[in-house]
């Protein structure tokens, strides 16, 4: 990045150019070594993308990395231009990120995609650092390489260090500070969704906390998103002081108190409501200068723009169950459960207890994560998601 910048430079007049010579010359032959380290590292990465399932799980067989540029000559082939990264990190800043995810490719209407595309589930942790659950997410995910893909923010201080055969390998996306709700929340979230809209193949994206577990297998939880003909964003219009109560006169015109929405933060959108988000200018600027303390931008912004723009596509609730009856009715912070917690019962419960609706119908699947766990649960979920959870 930088070193293209520097090569873009307009020359310097003669005498300067002289004075400089030396200095170029080194940052010159420096540029030559990072260019030789960068075709090693991206032969490396040939070499994992081929031998490593890790790696090939983050690219579909139609998108993997092909060997050579192409000769003088040839024509660039439509699989060299929508390729998805390899890895999650870039040097892009976040103006530069969300620009390009803005126009990210899609197909309208009926027409679809002109190639072979298996739809993906984007996968998007938001998290403080380490993600103590990430051994059932592993066997959850484990057999369905292609159909997901992964992307972590956390603290810009923290470096995951998961190793290669782990699903979470270099899945972590250049991060920034995030202070619970506040508007940085929600940069967090469309950072995520601008990184995942970078592959073409992401159909679904489905955020979730490093609390949070799969209650369901893989197969049916993407065929959950892949049957629904609606996204799964809680929204809700909430008459008390945690609702309407929050909204500034300051929103109008852009929002109107009927028009306010809340909900929880965890959300599932699709392709389509994804570049919506990232690409939003209009509402971003209200909730950033008016929800502010008193009002938690992650259970409003996010919730109310979707409404104006897309009221039909939602399905006003969530898929991830949380339990907010410990704490009384205006508890900051929902239960966490741990190993004590975990039971057959209490996991089967929270499975098929409630009754919602599915595509118009009554179901008694409504929700297919939960949260909040703590890490003393792993050990119990390890032992009983084969029997109970369906999957490990
Ligand atoms: C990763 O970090 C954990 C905890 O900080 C440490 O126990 C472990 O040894 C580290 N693993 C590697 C491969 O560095
Ligand atoms: C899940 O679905 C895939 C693709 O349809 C299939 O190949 C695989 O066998 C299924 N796995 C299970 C455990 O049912
Ligand atoms: C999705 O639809 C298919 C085909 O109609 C059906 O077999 C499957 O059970 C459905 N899965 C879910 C989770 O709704
Ligand atoms: C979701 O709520 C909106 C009002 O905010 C309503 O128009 C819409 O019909 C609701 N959708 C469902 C599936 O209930
Ligand atoms: C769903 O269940 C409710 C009450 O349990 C019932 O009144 C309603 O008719 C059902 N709706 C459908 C579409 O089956």
């Amino acid at each position: 990045m930088e070193d293209a910048k520097q090569a873009a430079l307009p020359a310097a007049p003669a005498q300067e150019q002289r004075r400089v010579f030396p200095a170029g010359l080194l940052r010159l032959s420096l540029g030559f070594l990072l260019l030789g380290v960068g075709v090693g590292l991206s032969a490396f990465g040939l070499f994992l993308a081929r031998h490593s399932e890790a790696v090939a799980a983050a690219a579909p067989a139609l998108f993997r990395p092909c060997v050579a540029a192409p000769e003088e000559g040839e024509e660039m082939e439509l699989e060299r231009w929508i390729r998805p990264p390899a890895r999650a990190r870039h040097a892009m800043t976040d103006e530069e990120l969300l620009w390009l995810a803005s126009s990210a490719p899609r197909a309208r209407g009926h027409r679809g995609y002109p190639f072979r595309r298996v739809p993906k589930v984007a996968f998007m942790f938001l998290a403080h650092g380490p993600l103590p659950l990430a051994p059932l997410w592993e066997r959850f995910f484990r057999g369905n390489e292609g159909r997901y893909s992964i992307y972590v923010h956390t603290m810009p201080v923290y470096r995951a260090n998961f190793t290669s055969d782990s699903v979470f390998y270099r899945r972590q996306i250049p991060s920034k500070v995030v202070e619970w709700g506040q508007m940085t929340m929600c940069d967090a979230e469309r950072r995520l969704l601008a990184n995942a809209l970078l592959d073409i193949s992401n159909e679904w994206f489905v955020l979730v906390s490093e609390s949070c577990i799969p209650l369901f297998d893989f197969n049916t939880t993407y065929q959950y998103f892949q049957n629904s003909s609606q996204s799964f964003v809680m929204s809700i219009d909430d008459p008390g002081r945690d609702g309407r109560g929050r909204y500034n006169l300051n929103m109008a015109p852009e929002v109107y108190l009927e028009q306010w929405r809340k909900g929880w933060q965890w959300f599932e959108v699709d392709r389509e409501l994804a570049i919506a988000i990232v690409r939003d200018t209009l509402y971003y600027p209200k909730f950033k200068k008016f929800c502010r303390p008193g009002c938690y931008a992650d259970e409003h912004y996010i919730q109310t723009m979707l409404t104006i723009e897309a009221t039909h596509s939602l399905a006003n609730r969530t898929v991830t169950w949380v339990d907010w009856s410990r704490g009384g009715p205006h508890a900051a912070h929902p239960a966490t459960f741990g190993r004590g917690d975990i039971t057959e019962e209490f996991l089967r419960g929270i499975r098929g207890g409630e009754t919602c609706m599915y595509n118009n119908q009554n179901s008694t699947m409504c929700h297919l994560f939960a949260r909040k766990f703590a890490p003393s649960a792993l050990e119990p979920l390890l032992e009983l998601a084969p029997t109970v959870l369906g999957f490990g």
